[in-house]
């Protein structure tokens, strides 16, 4: 039957993103899932034999029956949605995009290839343009590491009025970011681990290219300076980041308030689909943002803050909660991949 949606394929479609993508795909108004695929060890088993299924979703027999195929360019799908470890994406996603694939990845792999956009929908639309430098018939365009993106969607609102020059931010982040299964129980359960291999460093450098300036060849980074400290806490989704700020401009905690609450961006103009109404949700309570209540709000797709105030050291300091799998990652993919197709980047492509 001939539903009118885009075939799309998931590589990765196993781990714990690949897994989101599957729910968040199954019922979508534009896309349908064609392709699944994963590592040659599971390649030919119908996914549900292969995936340890931790969604909420009940897995439908139609998806579950899909035989997972090897992640070489021999896929229908043209459109390909990324969760491959970071260990195997870079070569398989190049390979891909040579043979004509748009691939939009969750790896960190190509993030800072200068051709390549590194994209959060609401921050920096117009850098999607950089794929046109790409020598291939087809094209990577990546999404932020999980983090980043919750942090650099705070910040963006601010930054356009007030500019920010120097950021610190300590993160208590999900379990589900290490990927299925994760860390074992034993050294996480009734503890703190102060250390995630590669975070800080992606967290202090991605903003810096995502609210860079576009020009015809590339990218100029923003100069604001990011300190982060990052840490797995025994949460299972969403990450907390704790945030302190200095202003170029001198401003009041009302008027940042009103930033966010205001902000609105090409995503929700566009009414995409995955587009949370609001993509900043202020809580006022003194004891919000938490990971339990507010991961979900908006479908995932919103970040929460609260409990802004002074700070004595910088401008001001905040809590920024976003949900990793989906806003910091499937959702937030499937979002670029919306505004792609409203824009006519997917035109000829498909079918
Ligand atoms: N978890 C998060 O919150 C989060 C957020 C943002 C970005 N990311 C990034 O998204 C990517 C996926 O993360 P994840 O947490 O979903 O990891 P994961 O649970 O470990 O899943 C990894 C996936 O890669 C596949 N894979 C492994 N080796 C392969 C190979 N040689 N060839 C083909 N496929 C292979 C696995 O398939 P098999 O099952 O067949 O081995 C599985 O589907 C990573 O690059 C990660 O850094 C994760």
């Amino acid at each position: 039957m001939n539903t009118g949606k885009i075939p799309v394929g998931i590589l990765g479609a196993t781990g714990s993103v690949g897994q989101k993508f599957v729910e968040l795909l199954s019922d979508h108004p534009w896309f349908k899932i064609s392709d699944l695929a994963a590592s040659e060890r599971n390649s030919g088993k119908k996914y549900k034999e292969a995936v340890n299924w931790i969604q909420s979703t009940p897995l439908s027999d139609k998806i579950g029956s899909i035989k997972l195929k090897k992640c070489e360019p021999e896929l229908d799908s043209k459109i390909l949605f990324s969760a491959l470890d970071a260990s195997v994406a870079g070569e398989i996603e190049t390979e891909f995009a040579k043979r004509g694939y748009f691939v939009i990845s969750n790896a960190k792999n190509h993030r800072f290839d200068p051709e390549v956009p590194l994209i959060i929908p609401e921050v920096n639309p117009d850098h999607i343009t950089l794929i046109k430098n790409q020598r291939t018939k087809g094209a990577i365009i990546t999404n932020p590491n999980c983090s980043t993106i919750g942090l650099t969607l705070a910040l963006k609102p601010i930054q356009d009025k007030f500019g920010i020059n120097k950021v610190n931010v300590v993160t208590m982040q999900a379990i589900s970011g290490a990927g299925y299964p994760g860390l074992p129980s034993m050294d996480i359960i009734e503890n703190v681990v102060p250390y995630i291999s590669g975070e800080e460093t992606k967290m202090e450098t991605e903003p810096l290219k995502i609210l860079g300036t576009y020009y015809e060849n590339g990218i100029v980074n923003s100069d604001m300076k990011i300190s982060a400290q990052c840490n797995r806490v025994p949460v299972i989704d969403g990450h907390t980041e704790c945030v302190q700020i200095a202003l170029d401009k001198k401003t009041g905690l009302d008027e940042i308030i009103r930033c966010w609450k205001e902000f609105k961006a090409l995503p929700q103009e566009l009414n995409l689909p995955s587009a949370p109404m609001n993509p900043i949700l202020y809580l006022s309570e003194a004891n919000y943002p938490q990971p339990k209540i507010h991961r979900n709000v908006d479908g995932g797709m919103a970040v929460s803050i609260g409990r802004l105030r002074e700070c004595s050291i910088f401008d001001f300091k905040f809590v920024v909660l976003s949900h990793n799998t989906i806003r910091g990652a499937a959702g937030g993919t499937i979002l670029i991949a919306e505004l792609m197709k409203a824009q006519g980047y997917f035109d000829g492509v498909i079918c």
